[in-house]
């Protein structure tokens, strides 16, 4: 049975930008180039359709290994995307938040992130959540060494540490504290990996596997998507929805 209700959360792994470039004799970046434009459009389309929350896998930990070259484009791309966008990310009342270790970003980038992060914060209309020097495995030690660490500087707060340490209180210190878990995951160019993204927060995600490379995935794919989300059965374990 099909239901009109839209996900609280779609996240997106944007993939198969070089191979788009390649199947043109372009250089890789040239595919990155067209994948802002996919971002722009996918964004426009969660505006439209009225999602509350995106989270696009920008850049994962893995990502510094590819030649120093293409981390650099893709390091300016996001700082032209803030540039060009910020804007209008304002106007429409998009929130920007990012994930991931994003202290390690190129200081200039940084500066550009955090600034636009500040600019959105009393916006609320669509959370646009880019993961950067994001990696879940990371996330999820990161979140544990808080934990630990409030627990030797508080011995009372987790104890009993199986009693008072729910999943609720868990997710509030992982990067999407805050935040639904996906209820879609989206990856482009038919890949069927997770890619060590949102390995926590995706337990009950519908994926949904195109493909289409990145950036040819259009506002019309987006919706397809969608649309085969809202006609799955999500069980959760139960015999019935
Ligand atoms: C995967 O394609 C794509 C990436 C690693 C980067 C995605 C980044 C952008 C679309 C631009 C910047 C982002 C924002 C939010 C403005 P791939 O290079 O792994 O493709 P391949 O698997 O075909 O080689």
């Amino acid at each position: 049975m099909t239901s009109n209700i839209l996900p609280r959360h779609v996240a997106i792994i944007m993939d198969g930008n070089g191979r788009w470039a390649a199947e043109r004799g372009f250089p890789r970046v040239a595919g990155h180039k067209a994948g802002v434009e996919t971002v722009r459009a996918i964004v426009k389309a969660s505006l439209d359709l009225g999602l509350p929350v995106l989270t696009l896998y920008a850049f994962s930990q893995e990502n510094w290994k590819r030649p120093k070259e293409e981390v650099n484009v893709l390091m300016e791309l996001l700082d032209f995307f803030i540039h060009k966008e910020i804007g209008r990310l304002k106007k429409e009342g998009v929130r920007l938040r990012t994930i991931g270790r994003i202290e390690a970003l190129p200081e200039k980038t940084l500066a550009k992130v955090k600034e636009a992060v500040a600019a959105t914060r009393e916006n609320g209309r669509l959370i646009l959540n880019i993961a950067l020097n994001y990696g879940a495995r990371t996330e999820i030690l990161d979140a544990v060494g808080r934990l630990l660490e409030e627990a030797a500087a508080d011995p009372g707060r987790f104890r009993p540490f199986g009693a008072r340490l729910t999943e609720e209180l868990f997710s509030e210190y992982l990067y999407t504290r805050g935040l639904p878990d996906p209820d879609l995951l989206i990856r482009t160019s038919g890949e069927m990996r997770l890619s060590n993204f949102l390995l926590w927060q995706l337990s009950y995600a519908e994926i949904y596997i195109t493909k289409k490379y990145w950036p040819d995935f259009t506002k019309g794919d987006f919706k397809k998507a969608i649309r085969e989300y809202q006609r799955r059965e999500r069980r959760f374990g139960d015999v019935k929805a």
